[in-house]
């Protein structure tokens, strides 16, 4: 079966489920799955029971779809995201948004933690994501599919403008503190030497993570808008370096899970 075909057929089969006209896609990062107790009229699959899906082994990703009412408008979230340094290959991984995209979303909502290289940030702080650098393999190479999108896709927008303005303007009324910033992925799994965090800031970044820029890159191929927060879980900055676990950085995202989800309930009910 063509991919195209393999696309088709599991939309097809979550439609059934009752995934009909999402208006909009979520993806979640680690420590950030809260939002999904907020969905409405929730229904759930499990990604082992949805074909062609691979299956999440990440132990604080839940893994699975929901399909429901969030900010008032019909959503399809992922709880858990699939990685490179599981061991996925691009293709696993451009699935499922392809998939969403295919269900029919207008905007494509993304969440992450990552390790903040600008010297101004602070742990908690929730960055949003103005442009990246994707230094994980391009999920794109390989044969490409001229009905999904385009061999060269354009990437002069990654992250959409005025979804940033609006959500700079509700962070604002809300009274919620937000940085702007440049979002560098890597394959992972281990976090960042001293060296590296200078390195990554040296090319530009101003926070690091291992997600987000491939979905991203799915995404744009068919033209869809991305928006995407990062928390800033843990910092990569001389002097503030310190040992860090899969659980300081759950941690320290929860904490600002509360504020980030505010935010983006608003910006996707008017979006
Ligand atoms: N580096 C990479 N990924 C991360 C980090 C980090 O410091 N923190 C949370 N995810």
């Amino acid at each position: 079966m063509d991919t195209l075909e393999k696309i088709i057929n599991t939309a097809d089969f979550l439609r059934a489920k009752g995934f009909i006209a999402p208006e909009a896609g979520i993806i979640l990062g680690t420590g950030l799955g809260g939002l999904t107790r907020e969905i409405e009229n929730a229904i759930e699959v499990n990604y082992a029971d949805i074909p062609g899906f691979p299956v999440s082994t990440v132990r604080s990703h839940a893994g699975k779809l929901i399909y429901g009412d969030f900010g008032g408008r019909k959503i399809v979230a992922m709880s858990g995201r699939f990685h490179y340094y599981e061991g996925y290959g691009a293709e696993q991984i451009a699935f499922p948004v392809r998939v969403m995209t295919e269900l029919g979303i207008k905007a494509l909502f993304l969440s992450n933690a990552s390790g903040g290289t600008n010297p101004a940030f602070s742990i908690g702080d929730i960055m949003i994501i103005t442009d990246h650098i994707n230094l994980l393999p391009n999920p794109l190479m390989g044969p490409n599919d001229d009905c999904i999108g385009p061999r060269f896709p354009d990437m002069s927008e990654p992250y959409d403008k005025k979804l940033i303005a609006k959500a700079d303007a509700i962070a604002a009324r809300l009274g919620i503190p937000v940085q702007h910033g440049i979002y560098l992925s890597t394959t992972g799994p281990t976090f960042e030497t001293p060296a590296e965090y200078r390195h990554f800031r040296i090319m530009g970044a101003d926070a690091v993570g291992m997600s987000t820029t491939p979905e991203v890159i799915i995404a744009r191929h068919r033209h869809i808008p991305c928006f995407a927060f990062s928390i800033i879980t843990d910092l990569g900055v001389d002097g503030k370096i310190q040992y860090i676990t899969e659980e300081f950085v759950q941690k320290a995202a929860a904490e600002s899970e509360v504020l980030m989800t505010r935010i983006m309930k608003e910006l996707i009910a008017t979006f």
